[in-house]
């Protein structure tokens, strides 16, 4: 494989859910930091934005700041990234901090070499070869990724919706069920489908739950 057959490998590299997410070292606003050395009973929302001192982008991570202490009560671990030096990301915390009192309070990764965006499909080439689509990567305490969304450039994440999915994948596997259109917390969640005739003839005289028919059924948890 020659080097331009290597590079774009690396670049359509795409780690997706169910995939553990490929270990890496990389310089962060917080010192260096490996992905395996996070703790083990930690879960990880690791998420790329395509510049510092820009607009989108300083909504977006002033987002992610001033509700950490919700990421915090759902035992997860905040982790930025984008292609620009530890100088930028400090000047860009400080000028945020001047400006708006929000401050930044996690680790972002200095990716001046790439290695890391490439690693996790964040630089897509036709949106733009300079910088990082706006990424996020839900990983639980296993290092397993268990959800992926990919925003462009031009349109800024929705930080209930990162709240939400990430209480959903919690929640679905402390209770082993599944979440419906729209669920949040103090919802109804939805149980399994029975898979044998036993569990199925349960399932109809189980008056619990509530059921729209055998294969759809609520409850509260
Ligand atoms: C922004 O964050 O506003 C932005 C960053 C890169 C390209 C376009 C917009």
């Amino acid at each position: 494989m020659n080097n331009e057959e290597l590079l774009n490998k690396e670049i359509i590299s795409m780690p997706r859910i169910g995939d553990m997410a490929p270990d890496f070292e990389a310089i962060t606003t917080k010192g260096k930091i490996k992905m395996s050395d996070f703790a083990k009973d930690k879960w990880i929302v690791m998420f790329s934005h395509p510049a510092d001192f820009t607009p989108v982008c300083t909504t977006e991570m002033s987002g992610f700041a001033t509700r950490k202490n919700e990421f915090d009560s759902l035992n997860t671990e905040l982790l930025g990234l984008s292609i620009d030096s530890v100088h930028a990301h400090l000047g860009w915390v400080q000028n945020v901090r001047e400006n708006t009192g929000v401050y930044f309070d996690f680790p972002i990764i200095a990716d001046i070499d790439m290695k890391v965006s490439k690693l996790y499909g964040m630089l897509q080439p036709n949106e733009s070869e300079t910088a990082a689509v706006r990424a996020v990567f839900f990983i639980d305490p296993t290092k397993k990724i268990r959800l992926v969304m990919y925003y462009p450039l031009n349109v800024g994440r929705n930080m209930d919706e990162i709240l939400r999915a990430l209480d959903a994948l919690q929640t679905s596997d402390k209770h082993k069920v599944s979440m419906p259109l729209d669920w949040k917390r103090g919802d109804k969640v939805i149980v399994s489908p029975p898979k044998t005739l036993d569990e199925l003839n349960t399932r109809l005289n189980d008056d619990s739950l509530e059921k729209v028919d055998w294969y759809l059924a609520k409850k509260s948890l």
